[in-house]
């Protein structure tokens, strides 16, 4: 088996593939590594066929999504998982057969109700099912600590104690366990009475993940992330750096024009010498009067850069192709001392 484990932070994320049919899966991939993983894929010259997450994620962005529409391949997830984009659903105890990989899902519900374990010959990716050394959390949305001893004692645990164990995080740099040394160390399975083990999920008082709702938003319904959409905006518009604007600017140039799309107040404390007003939230509404020329070199400009960004690609879509951001924005311009007019 091809096998590669890709961590990003906390976050593990693997690629496995069969050698004999060059073909491959994704499993849990998190968005900052989608070239990564591509890269990969290309390296061992395999095809990546499905992208599975083992459940929905509350603390990382999946790439699932985003990867599957980029290859044409299914997401792959719980039949219960409430994410639209998931185009294979699998059952308890189904099968994903890859060239000559046999991947078993486990439904294995606590963490989440979509959670799954996926077996695959001497190994078994668990998810936040069971982690080195703990047990993913029960008390975000679908968690349910009682779910979670069942699906451990009476399901992943009686597994073959010497099956690998490859969970979606690990925090301390560990690549994989294995179940028997899960059972014999874990700290969370010694508590092997089932109310004393919910009693102690349900004290735990661990802190809500960083990005919860935006993870939940983003993976539940394979929308973007604000980053991404920013990325998507960036990707589609040439920028220019502020030492070359301000170049241009004391030069004299009079065939550019210094959008600024901030709001009123922040335009009247300083802007851009010669920058011309139109608020982003404005600029589908009045960019027709406010800029007649569609040929005309346009910089736009916002407090950090971000907001600047989608105003250029909007206007590029509009068919001003001239349009370009500027790379940063008019908080770096008065760290730099650069000339304002108010
Ligand atoms: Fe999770």
């Amino acid at each position: 088996m091809l096998f590669e484990q890709i961590a990003t932070g906390g976050c593990q994320s693997y690629l496995l593939g069969c050698p004999d049919t060059q073909c491959a899966v994704l499993i849990d991939p998190e968005i900052s590594q989608i070239d990564r993983y591509q890269g990969l894929a290309s390296r061992y010259g395999v095809r990546i066929r499905y992208v599975i997450d083992t459940h929905t994620h509350a603390d990382h962005f999946s790439a699932a999504h985003r990867i599957s529409e980029t290859l044409g391949v299914p997401t792959v997830m719980h039949q219960v998982s409430p994410a639209p984009h998931a185009g294979l659903r699998l059952g308890d105890d189904e099968m994903l057969i890859v060239g000559n990989l046999r991947i078993r899902a486990l439904h294995t519900p606590g963490h989440t109700r979509d959670s799954m374990c996926l077996v695959v010959g001497d190994r078994v990716f668990t998810g936040d099912t069971l982690l080195i050394g703990g047990t993913g959390r029960t008390d975000l949305p679908t968690g349910n600590p009682e779910q979670l001893y069942d699906s451990l004692f009476g399901k992943l645990l009686t597994l073959d104690p010497a099956l690998l164990v490859y969970p979606a995080h690990d925090y301390k740099g560990r690549t994989h366990s294995t179940i028997g040394a899960e059972i014999a160390e874990n700290p969370r399975l010694q508590k092997r009475d089932r109310a004393e083990f919910v009693q102690m999920m349900r004290e735990l008082n661990l802190a809500a993940p960083t990005h919860m709702t935006e993870a939940l938003r983003t993976n539940m319904t394979g929308g973007k992330t604000v980053s991404q959409l920013l990325a998507d905006a960036a990707a589609k518009v040439p920028h220019i750096g502020l030492e070359e604007l301000r170049r241009h600017i004391d030069g004299g140039a009079n065939n550019l024009l210094v959008l600024d799309v901030r709001e009123d107040a922040a335009f009247r404390s300083g802007h851009i010498p010669g920058a011309r007003h139109l608020p982003r939230g404005q600029l589908e509404l009045r960019v027709n009067e406010e800029i007649p020329d569609p040929t005309m070199r346009i910089v736009t400009c916002c407090e950090f850069g971000k907001i600047s960004t989608l105003a250029a690609a909007t206007l590029r879509e509009l068919g001003f192709m001239r349009a370009v951001a500027l790379d940063g924005g008019m908080k770096i311009w008065r760290d730099k001392d650069y000339p304002i007019e108010t």
